[in-house]
């Protein structure tokens, strides 16, 4: 009898499906994916596989962006009920008051929104590009939803006027100073690096900032032996496996429980039955490819 990872590999050969899954998953569900990382890698993965269904292990934000950019592929998500917290704290109608409040401001959104409010807003960006993506707009006044933090940061870096959405992600968002000056108080010797998804004050007592493949590629390239990481702890499977020898410390709870929802069963069970499949209107598709496209067009 074939087990349950066999079965999934079976299956993927059978329907020509490609599973991506991002940092944040549990280690088996990471282990058997053909690809794994960031928001940013996952979307340019998405965009240039040539497989026919995209098993995509991730919140649902990140299946929608894979979809809007393949709108032929059959996109599937495992865990349909897997949902980004920042995504829900941001509505299209949302967007469109704020505009008639902020009509001279250029609308800036973290590729964790729906599909839907994607269609609103002139730009998308990921954390991996914030920064450029805003720098780069010919426009001083930048309204930048949901995440009130990350827009804090490019704020302070960029010098623009954004005026901050109030959303967070609640994972990022129980991070503490203290918890930060706790854990380098045990490990003397380590580097901090965080997501920039948490509060100012904690990025504040970091040695780098990145999205979570950034985070990884610096401890690969870091000749610091121990790292205080401040994001979601799923990340230290990755880290461990990328840079054998080097110590990884976490703050407590730091998970995101709707990523660890996706086990080897659902995406055996989806991958058996095509279950959860994302369906979007090809209107929202075509008006959430907008900011997306301007997201790389901007960035050259
Ligand atoms: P990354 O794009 O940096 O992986 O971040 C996604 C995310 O949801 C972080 O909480
Ligand atoms: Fe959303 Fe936070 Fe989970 Fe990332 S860690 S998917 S921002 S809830």
């Amino acid at each position: 009898m074939q087990s349950v990872k066999e079965r999934i590999l079976a299956l993927k050969k059978e329907k020509n499906a490609v599973i991506l899954a991002h940092n944040y998953t549990s280690p088996e569900v990471q282990d058997i994916a053909d690809y794994v990382g960031d928001s940013l890698g996952l979307s340019q993965k998405a965009a240039a596989t040539d497989a026919d269904i995209i098993v995509f292990c991730g919140v649902s934000f990140m299946g929608e962006t894979a979809k809007i950019l393949s709108p032929s592929k059959k996109v599937l998500l495992p865990e349909p009920e897997a949902k980004c917290a920042m995504a829900a704290m941001c509505s299209a109608e949302q967007i469109r008051q704020a505009k008639e409040r902020y009509p001279d401001a250029t609308v800036v959104a973290y590729v964790n929104t729906a599909a839907e409010t994607k269609t609103a807003v002139d730009y998308c960006c990921t954390s991996a590009n914030a920064l450029n993506v805003v720098k780069q707009i010919p426009n001083d006044r930048i309204l930048f939803v949901p995440d009130s933090n990350l827009g804090r940061y490019v704020k302070e870096q960029s010098g623009k006027d954004i005026i901050l959405w109030n959303g967070f992600c609640p994972v990022h968002q129980c991070v503490t100073v203290r918890q930060v000056e706790e854990l380098k108080k045990a490990h003397p010797g380590a580097e901090v690096v965080a997501h920039p998804e948490c509060r100012l004050e904690v990025l504040n007592n970091a040695d780098f900032i990145g999205s979570t493949e950034a985070i990884l590629k610096y401890c690969q390239k870091s000749d610091c032996r121990e790292f205080i990481v401040l994001t979601e702890s799923g990340m230290g499977h990755r880290l461990e496996g990328a840079c054998p020898g080097k110590r990884f410390y976490f703050t407590a709870q730091s998970l995101c429980m709707t990523m660890k929802m996706i086990s080897l069963e659902s995406i055996l069970e989806c991958m058996e039955k095509e279950t959860g499949e994302i369906i979007l209107d090809r209107e929202v598709i075509e008006k959430a490819y907008l900011p997306v496209k301007r997201m790389t067009d901007i960035l050259g």
